[in-house]
């Protein structure tokens, strides 16, 4: 089996997520190739012991990310940093010949996005995706499915949410996730705005124009220095688009919640046509649930326990629970089987086109929950 070397830039919570999911690699049967970590990067020092303590793959440790990019024994890279930090590495890491999982949103705004796709364009070379692992829940796949099948008819409205709760206490410690200057005004919509607009997009559904609802309840923060301080991101987005399909136009409702009470981390996805529904929220990480309909018939939900029906196949029993390091692992097992000429299952990990796409959709919902008005989305 090939082996593909990783580095990873960005030894966080991300950074450790990756390193579990290759270090179980075991776990897939069947896989093209596998991914071994070999050098990882953090301007905090101490973080990197957790790696080379449990990866001896690992050979390289080191502050300076471009110390990784001049090391060529590595093929690949994970760069897991704040967001502010996207737009001067990742072209960096594309013109050091190396392929890259990049982490969403793919530039603070639109503006360093623009910068990055710049150097993928200069770079055709090298193979570039968004992270982006939630549509690799088997329900999410079945939603898909659903859609692709026409089982669904002319839709009448999608709903695609991330809530959680992460930020309800407003005695929690301000970090970066909170601060314009390194996350973005973008706030919610910059930190999950790609998990809510990747299936769409992937199924084509592109909102012409969208209004946003933004919610700021928690204004200021402990520091954690005694001091407390502004916290001006953005806490919740409510974003209806337009969308214009053949079949007839309908609603797409996007939602970023940072302060969804009751829920910790659900994703969810949710079809309404005229002759079938289909719905998956990770709250029933198990289960999908559907519905067929004639004309005058009854509309009757069927729910079905899938288990462990994975995209790329697992040494789990099928009756058994997907969870988060799944579809963290199965996101990875797609970009590892693109860069070993698969075609990742036929689901490929969310592509800058979508990444690029999403912050045109987040940049006129940011304008329109300023002002107010429903704004054109302004697609390049
Ligand atoms: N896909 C997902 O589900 C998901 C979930 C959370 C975060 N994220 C994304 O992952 C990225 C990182 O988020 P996180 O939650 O892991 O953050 P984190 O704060 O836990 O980790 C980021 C790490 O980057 C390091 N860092 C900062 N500057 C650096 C530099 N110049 N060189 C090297 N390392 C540097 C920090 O020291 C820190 O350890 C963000 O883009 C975020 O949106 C994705």
């Amino acid at each position: 089996m090939k082996t593909i070397r990783f580095g990873i830039i960005g030894c966080g919570l991300m950074g450790r997520e990756f390193a579990s999911a290759a270090a179980r690699w075991m776990h897939l049967t069947n896989t093209r190739a596998r991914p071994e970590i070999v050098g990882v990067c953090d301007t905090q020092e101490t973080l990197m012991g957790w790696f080379t303590t449990h990866l001896p793959s690992v050979t390289q440790t080191t502050t300076d990310f471009r110390e990784l990019l001049a090391n060529p024994d590595i093929d690949a890279i994970y760069c897991a940093v704040p967001h502010v930090l996207h737009a001067d590495m990742y072209p960096q890491i594309l013109a050091a010949g190396k392929h890259l999982l990049g982490e969403k949103p793919f530039g603070m705004d639109a503006g360093q996005n623009a910068k990055i796709m710049d150097a993928i364009a200069k770079h055709p070379d090298v193979l570039v995706r968004c992270s982006s692992e939630m549509p690799y829940f088997p329900g999410a796949q079945r939603v898909i499915d659903f859609v692709k099948s026409g089982a669904a008819g002319n839709i009448l409205e999608v709903e695609s949410a991330f809530l959680h709760s992460s930020d309800i206490n407003p005695d929690k410690v301000i970090n970066w996730k909170r601060m314009i200057d390194v996350n973005g005004e973008y706030g919610c919509m910059g930190d999950l705005g790609m998990h809510v607009c990747h299936v769409p997009l992937r199924l084509g559904w592109k909102p012409k124009t969208v209004h946003a609802s933004l919610v700021k309840q928690v204004t200021t923060r402990p520091d954690g220095k005694g001091n407390t301080v502004p916290c001006e991101t953005w806490d919740n987005a409510t974003i209806t688009g337009h969308v214009e399909a053949e079949g007839g136009n309908f609603p797409l409702v996007l939602k970023t919640w940072r302060i969804a009470p009751g829920e910790s981390n659900t994703w969810s996805i949710r079809v309404l046509g005229m002759k079938g529904s289909a719905f998956f929220t990770t709250k029933s990480p198990r289960q999908w649930q559907f519905m067929h309909y004639e004309p005058g018939g009854r509309q009757t939900w069927q729910v079905e326990d899938l288990g462990y029906q994975s995209l790329f196949p697992a040494i789990t029993g099928g009756i058994f629970e997907f969870g988060f390091a799944d579809a963290i692992q199965q996101m990875w097992a797609a970009f590892v089987d693109e860069l070993a000429g698969g075609n990742a299952q036929g689901f490929k990990c969310a592509t800058p086109d979508e990444a690029q796409d999403h912050h045109q959709i987040m940049t006129a919902a940011l304008a329109s929950g300023k002002s107010g008005q429903v704004q054109t989305v302004a697609y390049s």
